[in-house]
Parts: structure tokens; sequence; C-alpha cells
């Protein structure tokens, strides 16, 4: 397994990391028990992973600490709070210090640990960040120094910010340690808008949604291609509409699209650790080597690059 720097941490850990949340929550979405998915998450360590990440909202954090159970020093465990409320009647609301400290306290307590290596704020718009830095961070500051995070960190909702606003906002800020960031072939707007100012700044950085459904469900990849067609955002002409990537899957340097998106997200310049999202041990094993496999062939890039390299308006969800 790759290891990475992630950014001014210093923390070196796994460039794969595991991701507890997404479309398959290790599982869970399907109807695994907390118990079941807690092998997915024992099954990572066993082929290396180090690096995990979940969030209140994901529901995964008793599997997750079922799985780490015994090797907590062997992993890097990242989770989240949202920013907004989240107590009855006030769910749209910024959340407080309280708040987040109550949300602190409960991963805690189903991580089964004492701290966690990385809490983010989750999922923060950009109307959000200025409330965030005045009123969340100084009582993240606070827990990390009683000790309970090491590192603070935000992700962005590249869900609806697909032209990552907050984070153009928060990396050259660099309030926060790490930032997650959406990429993937489809949309590599990051590349010009946050890498560049995350490496400048030396934050560490965790790449979300590099196959999500448009890179791993074909009908999804043509509608969301055709979206793009007719935005122009891909040239016309650029790619066949009823099978968009084929030219990844015809190359003989390539084993599939898949495999293309981990490794298009593993070796940009700015990007560290390599989220995947599966309840799946069988594809994590097949991730975690497209994750430490060569960059993609050169003339792949290029193409992609032609194809794509224009594209902000989709996050491939
Ligand atoms: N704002 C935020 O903070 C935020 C938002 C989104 C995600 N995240 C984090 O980022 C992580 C990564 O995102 P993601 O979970 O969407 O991961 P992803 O790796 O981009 O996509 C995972 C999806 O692809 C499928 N898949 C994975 N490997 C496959 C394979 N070899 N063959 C066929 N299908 C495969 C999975 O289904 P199977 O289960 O069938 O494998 C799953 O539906 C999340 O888990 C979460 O930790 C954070």
């Amino acid at each position: 397994m790759q290891t990475v720097r992630l950014g001014r941490t210093n923390a070196v850990v796994s460039a794969a990391g595991l991701g507890c949340g997404g479309h398959s929550r290790l599982g869970m979405s399907g109807g695994a028990s907390a118990q079941e998915a807690s092998r997915v998450v024992s099954a990572a360590i066993d082929l290396g992973i180090t690096f995990i990440d979940t969030a209140r909202l994901y529901g995964t954090e008793e599997a997750v600490g079922l799985g780490v159970k015994g090797r907590r020093d062997q992993v890097f465990i990242s989770t989240k709070a949202t920013p907004t409320g989240g107590r009855p009647g006030r769910e749209g609301e910024l959340a407080t210090p309280e708040d987040l400290t109550e949300s602190l306290e409960g991963s805690l307590r189903r991580l089964g640990t004492d701290h966690v290596d990385l809490f983010n704020l989750h999922g923060v718009m950009s109307a959000q960040y200025d409330a965030c830095v005045e009123t969340l961070l100084p009582e993240l500051k606070r827990q990390q120094a009683a000790g309970k995070v090491r590192h603070i960190g935000i992700t962005e909702a590249f869900g609806v910010d697909t032209r990552h606003q907050m984070l153009a906002r928060a990396v050259p800020d660099a309030h926060f340690d790490v930032a997650m960031v959406g990429f993937n072939l489809l949309n590599p707007s990051a590349r010009r808008t946050v890498f560049p100012a995350a490496q400048a700044k030396d934050i560490g950085t965790l790449i979300m949604f590099a196959v999500r459904r448009a890179l791993s469900h074909p009908d999804v990849l043509r509608d969301t291609v055709a979206k793009l067609l007719a935005s122009g955002e891909v040239p016309p002409g650029a790619v066949d509409p009823a099978d968009p990537l084929k030219f990844l899957r015809e190359h003989p340097g390539i084993a599939s699209e898949l495999e293309a998106a981990y490794r298009f997200c593993r070796h940009e310049p700015g990007a560290h650790v390599i989220l995947t999202g599966t309840g799946s041990v069988e594809h994590l094993e097949a991730n975690i080597a497209a994750i430490n496999a060569p960059p993609l062939p050169a003339e792949i890039s290029a193409q992609l690059e032609a194809t794509f390299g224009a594209v902000d308006s989709v996050s491939g969800n």
C-alpha cells in the first residue's frame, strides 16, 4: 500500500482511504448491520488501509468502532459534524458550539475512542463559511487543546457546490488543516480552483466522488454526458454519447473505467488520500489495486483533458 503525507498534519497515511458514507455506507444502505459493515472496516485494515472517513450523519460510526477495536492505534480516523442545528425545530440553523461538542462526544462514544485524528465540519456551503469560522472554529480549537481532536478539517457539499465556491475561500484562508474535495475525471475543476492553493498552504486533501454513480453505472454516465454535450461543456463529437468512456476501456494499459477513475485522482498533484466507498470487500481489493497503480497513459490524460477539462457543473452523483 502506498502512503502519502497529509499536508501540514504531517500524518503519513495510506493513499487509499475507506469512505464510510456515500451511496453504500459500508453496505448499510443495502441493509447490512453494523456488525456486518464492521467486517469491511477490518478487511480494509488487513489490506493496508490506515485512513478511515466516517460521519455522524452516515450512521456508520458504530461499525467503524467495531471494525477498529483492538487496532485503534493503526488507523487515522476522520469524522464530521454538520454546521447546522440538528435539534428538533432548528434543523436549518447554524449549530452552536454546544451542538458541536455534543456531536463530537456522540462520535467518540460510537467510535469507542477518546480522540479522533480529524474532525471536519461537514458539507459546508459558501454562505455558511464565515459563521463557521467565527462561531464553530473556536470550539473546534478548544476540543483540539483538550486532546479530543488532533486536526481540524472542512468538507464541501460537492453534490450542489460543483464549482467549489466554499473551498475556493476556505483553502486560501488556511484555517483548516485538511479539505475534502470532490474531484473526478468528469469534473476536474478542483485542478484550477482548489489544488494550487492547497499546495501553496500545505493543506491536506481528501478526494471524494472519484467514482460515485456516474462512473459505476453506465446509464448514469450516459445521462450525465448527454447533459454536458447539451451545455457545451463537452465539445461536440468528443465522445460517443452511447458509450462515452469507451476510449478508456479500449486502451491496453487500462483495465476498466472504474480503474481509470481512481488512477486519475491518485496522480493529481495536490491530491492526497483517495477515498473509496463500498460495501464489498471484493470491490475494495480492486479499488486499492487501482489507487496503487501507475498514472494513466499520457495520451489518455490528454484526451480526458480535451473532453472534460472545462466541466464544472456536475458531480457525478
Ligand atoms: N461532503 C462530504 O463530506 C462527503 C460527501 C460525499 C462523500 N464523502 C466521503 O467520501 C467517500 C467516498 O465517496 P463514495 O462513497 O461515493 O465513493 P466512490 O468511491 O466515489 O463511489 C462509490 C460507489 O461506487 C461503487 N463501487 C465502488 N467500487 C466498485 C467496484 N469495484 N465495482 C463496482 N462498483 C463499485 C460503490 O458501490 P458498492 O458498494 O457496490 O461497491 C459505491 O456506490 C464517502 O464514503 C464519504 O466517506 C464525504
